[in-house]
């Protein structure tokens, strides 16, 4: 069983938080017991909500890999949750030393946990703010001391935007991240959907009951994110289907409950 964390000023340990729940999902101990229990029932459930949580890290892992390729070196992770296996600065900065990273999540713990990973490393930050609120959180000056918008950045989105209801307009905000950035900019993003997995749609039910509740989406909603991005091949696909390599640990496509995309702003 996972060891109780200490917890870091801010942190609501009544309600289940996504942040906490993804990480125990993921063999993490950055969780409370709330966190723990909701996850425990999720699973039994659902017993596929672990494959869907692999199949998306391993997208993310790809998709940096992937923004490298494309000689895109600086990195906005957004929603980057608790550190865990193949966090973005490490895949990066293995490629090339030089990778900034700006992590930013709600989550107190996600950033507490986050900061101490981070306290040798120059090139790499962790900020606390909201996604929903792009221009406190572009303007926040630890964010600007690491990234320069006037050369491509990489807008991670990933796991985050089924968080935002329809009331606070998900390609909106969107719109507002891409306004700022330069050409040969991309935009990362995977998001939930009952497509392929309707057993899903239970475990968007229970998030109600969380810290933050979730809104599965379809490939036509999620394509409308894209707006003006150029989508890269495969296009808007089942996130285990997005240019899938040889690493174990991969699930088939059908099984994995988000779909997946990268955009480049022209
Ligand atoms: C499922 S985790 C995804 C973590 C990581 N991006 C990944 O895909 O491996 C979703 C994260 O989004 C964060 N989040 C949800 N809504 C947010 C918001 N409005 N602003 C910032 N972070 C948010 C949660 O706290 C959580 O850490």
């Amino acid at each position: 069983m996972a060891e109780t964390p200490e917890r870091p000023d801010g942190v609501d340990i009544t309600k289940p938080s996504a942040a906490r729940i993804y990480d125990y999902v993921l063999g993490g101990s950055a969780n409370f017991a709330v966190d723990r229990e909701f996850a425990d029932r999720a699973l039994e459930r659902f017993p596929g909500a672990r494959l869907v949580a692999t199949a998306n890290r391993s997208f993310l892992r790809r998709a940096v890999q992937f923004c490298l390729q494309q000689g895109v070196r600086q990195f906005l992770d957004i929603g980057s949750g608790i550190p865990t296996v193949g966090n973005v600065h490490e895949v990066a900065q293995r490629i090339d030393p030089d990778a900034t990273v700006v992590y930013v999540d709600y989550e107190p713990v996600a950033i507490a946990h986050s900061r101490q990973l981070l306290e040798s490393n120059p090139k790499a930050t962790a900020v606390l703010a909201d996604a929903r609120e792009p221009e406190a959180l572009l303007d926040n000056a630890d964010l600007r001391a690491h990234l320069d918008f006037d050369q491509p950045v990489a807008v991670l989105m990933v796991a985050l935007l089924h968080f935002v209801p329809d009331a606070d307009d998900p390609a909106g905000l969107v719109r507002s991240y891409r306004d700022v950035l330069a050409p040969g900019s991309l935009l990362v993003i995977s998001h939930g959907t009952t497509d392929g997995v309707p057993e899903v749609a239970a475990l968007a039910d229970q998030y109600k009951h969380s810290a933050n509740p979730a809104t599965m989406r379809s490939r036509e909603q999620v394509t409308a994110m894209m707006d003006g991005f150029e989508i890269l091949p495969p296009g808007v696909v089942f996130s285990a289907a997005w240019q899938p390599d040889d690493e174990p640990g991969e699930v088939r496509p059908e099984q994995s409950g988000a779909y997946a995309v990268v955009g480049r702003r022209p």
